[in-house]
């Protein structure tokens, strides 16, 4: 178990230098241990959300707590031991081998001397193994070079990289986006199954929206940096896509409170 945590945005907003309201006043908590999947257009904000927890982008206004924490500089580099990163390219070292790139998720716990000399504990090697086992992969993906393997393969390196410091809290930016609709299918599945069984929290963009209904807790849509939708995926109907995914001006946003907020 992770020691879930939580993730609060409390009226956060991000402008750019060029006047861009990335952010407008976010409010939004994410219970630990829900998987929560952002929607919304293209520039809506998701990414900048993301990036606002573990620090890679720094809000304007407003601010963005876990685990009842606020995010700041002085928090920031404990913090970041707790959350994990999954990327749309995967963002594994392509020469590096399967090992390599999936021990790679522990360096924030490790000692600078271990990194520096890769001389890695037999207990985490023996992580490696089960966590590679957990996400479909067998211990030949080990020693092949990640550049070798197929982008689902790749990404199941990604989660296993991801869960192997344990986090409590995951960011997905578009986990899913290079891979065909089946294997996309197969690694949120994975995401979810893991994140569940350890209790992380996620916050998870997505494009497609039939891939947010299967696999969401609870769906949370963006337009113009606002919130403009935010319930189960049931909830979701038709006419909020249309305004999910036209450009108009941002409207009311429409809250369906989850029952209990239960998660699982
Ligand atoms: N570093 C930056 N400098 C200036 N503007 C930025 C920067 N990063 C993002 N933006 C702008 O902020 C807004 C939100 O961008 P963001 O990347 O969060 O959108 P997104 O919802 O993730 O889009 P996509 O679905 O295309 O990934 C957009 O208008 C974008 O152009
Ligand atoms: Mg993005």
């Amino acid at each position: 178990m992770a020691g879930a945590m939580d993730i609060r945005f409390n009226q956060l907003r991000k402008t750019w230098a060029d006047g861009t309201h990335a952010l407008d006043g976010i409010d939004l908590t994410v219970p630990a241990g829900q998987f929560c999947v952002l929607l919304g257009h293209s520039g809506a904000g998701k990414s900048t959300l993301l990036r606002c927890v573990n620090g890679l982008e720094v809000p304007s206004d407003g601010a963005v707590s876990i685990g009842g924490r606020p995010v700041d500089k002085a928090s920031l580099s404990k913090l970041r031991r707790r959350i994990a990163m999954v990327h749309q390219h995967f963002g594994l070292v392509p020469r590096a081998s399967g090992a390599a790139n999936v021990m790679a998720g522990a360096v924030p716990l490790l000692p600078l001397w271990r990194i520096m000399s890769g001389i890695y504990p037999s207990a985490l090697k023996r992580r490696t193994c089960e966590l590679l086992r957990a996400v479909g992969l067998e211990e030949s993906h080990l020693d092949r070079r990640a550049e070798q393997l197929s982008g689902g393969q790749q990404q199941r390196l990604g989660l296993a990289r991801a869960f192997m410091a344990d986090p409590a809290i995951i960011l997905a930016d578009e986990p899913v986006a290079s891979l065909d609709p089946e294997i996309s299918r197969d690694v949120l599945s994975l995401l979810r199954e893991q994140a569940k069984e350890r209790g992380a929290t996620v916050l998870c963009s997505l494009h497609q929206v039939e891939l947010a209904r299967e696999f969401a807790d609870r769906i949370v849509a963006l337009q113009r940096g606002r919130i403009v939708f935010d319930g189960a995926p049931r909830d979701l109907r038709n006419g909020d896509l249309a305004t999910i995914y036209t450009r108009r001006e941002t409207p009311a946003p429409r809250v369906v409170p989850l029952a209990l907020r239960k998660t699982g």
